[in-house]
């Protein structure tokens, strides 16, 4: 016989550790945010940056300065420097020279997915990323987190097990049979101006359970339910983000059918991409089978991004021409590469786009956002093909 034995593990080890993950996660966020505070956008940016952004020269904002059109640049109490605009600040100016890019009251707001069945490949990364570029550009811009795991919810600061309530705060009283109207009471506003959340934490996931339940008797109601909700506030925003669960399940279909915009992030490895191509085909699948139960549901448009890509990895070279070659028109340009910025950014619950002081100064960081900057460039520019009131401007610009 093996001398070699093993306790068993039970039922009161699994809480313990359980429970000692969970003073991890507290002793993380100790370490992040200060007792009771609330997270804040330190980012500041100079004349020259608010001239860009605004799209309006800096003498034209001097000069509104100067005859109370805008409030007095703020200064530092003790250098008298200027301390820099804030995004408020710039969203001011936009509001008072009409330079905001929103859409026409006539243009459908754009719902889109940053979906792929597998986990890891960087939803929520993308997600975070891409709404906080929109955010910078003026955009009105809502956040829906549709996965119990609440990544997205704790980069825009919460703590999802203590400032998030299940019952009250996310979308699962409007999952449950007999739930509010609309979804206007799940909004709330972020730290970021012009981004709104809809937060999540763990208790989202037994929508799972009463949606496959229910699914027997009133599949329309489950399929659709995201969809009427997004209905329902979708005339706030320009651009709402569905960032979903990592599983092919009720909500992550209820987001297929609720976006009218794909987005399919996926790392240029073998098994992300098995997966990928895994996930497409489960979802056309699943949405012809759908279409017969709800209608069938087209997308303004879907994109693979590659994510997480390694330049100096020949496989991830080499997986990313095939893709290319295999998808030549539904791949985007841009690539959101690999990068330390984004693990080191996580690692203190920011996005890259939040870090301020000397740490923006680095070269890794440059070049992180360039890449993240190209990502939300293209983006942004397929959104706003959708809007018909913006095609004049995209021929100006030479991109229609
Ligand atoms: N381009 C990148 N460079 C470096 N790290 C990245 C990049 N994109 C994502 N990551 C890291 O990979 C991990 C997974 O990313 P993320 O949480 O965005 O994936 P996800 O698809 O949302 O995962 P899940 O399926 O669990 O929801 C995170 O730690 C994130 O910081
Ligand atoms: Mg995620």
């Amino acid at each position: 016989m093996n001398d070699l034995t093993f306790d068993k593990i039970g039922l009161d080890e699994l809480n313990a550790l359980a429970e000692r993950s969970s003073s991890v996660i507290e002793r993380l966020r100790d370490r992040v945010y200060a007792p009771n505070a609330e997270k804040q956008l330190e980012i500041s940016f100079n004349v020259r940056s608010a001239a860009e952004m605004v799209k309006r020269s800096e003498k034209l904002i001097r000069d509104a300065e100067a005859d109370g059109r805008l409030p007095e640049p703020r200064k530092d109490e003790v250098s008298g420097r200027r301390t820099g605009y804030s995004l408020a600040e710039i969203n001011n100016m936009r509001d008072l020279f009409g330079t905001r890019p929103a859409r026409a009251a006539s243009d459908n707001p754009v719902v889109l997915a940053v979906q792929n069945f597998k986990g890891g490949v960087g939803k929520s990364t993308v997600t975070c990323h891409l709404a906080q570029f929109l955010a910078l550009k003026g955009y009105r811009v809502c956040v829906v987190d549709c996965d119990s795991q609440a990544s997205t919810t704790s980069m825009f600061g919460l703590n999802p097990d203590v400032d998030v309530d299940e019952d009250e705060d996310t979308l699962y009283p409007f999952f449950r049979h007999g739930g509010p109207q609309t979804l206007h009471y799940a909004l709330r506003a972020t730290y970021w101006p012009g981004i709104a959340l809809i937060p999540a934490n763990l208790g989202l996931y037994d929508a799972e359970y009463e949606f496959a339940a229910r699914m027997v008797r009133d599949s329309t109601f489950v399929l659709d339910r995201l969809r009427d909700g997004i209905e329902s506030i979708k005339d706030n925003f320009d651009v709402i983000l569905l960032d979903p669960p990592p599983a092919l399940g009720m909500i992550s279909l209820s987001v297929l059918r609720a976006a009218n915009a794909l987005l399919i992030p996926a790392p240029p490895n073998n098994i992300d991409f098995g997966s990928t191509a895994h996930f497409l085909k489960m979802m056309t699948a699943t949405l012809n089978e759908l279409s017969e139960v709800g209608g069938a549901r087209d997308y303004s448009f879907v994109k693979i991004l590659v994510t997480k890509m390694n330049d100096n990895k020949s496989a991830h070279i080499a997986i990313k021409r095939m893709m290319d070659a295999v998808f030549p028109s539904d791949m985007m340009q841009a690539v959101l590469k690999d990068s330390a910025e984004i693990d080191n950014a996580a690692a203190n619950l920011q996005t890259v786009y939040e870090i301020s002081g000397p740490a923006t100064r680095t070269e890794t960081h440059k070049r992180c956002r360039m890449y993240l900057d190209q990502v939300g460039r293209e983006v942004e520019i397929l959104i706003r093909k959708t809007w018909p009131s913006h095609h004049a401007d995209l021929r100006k610009e030479g991109i229609l």
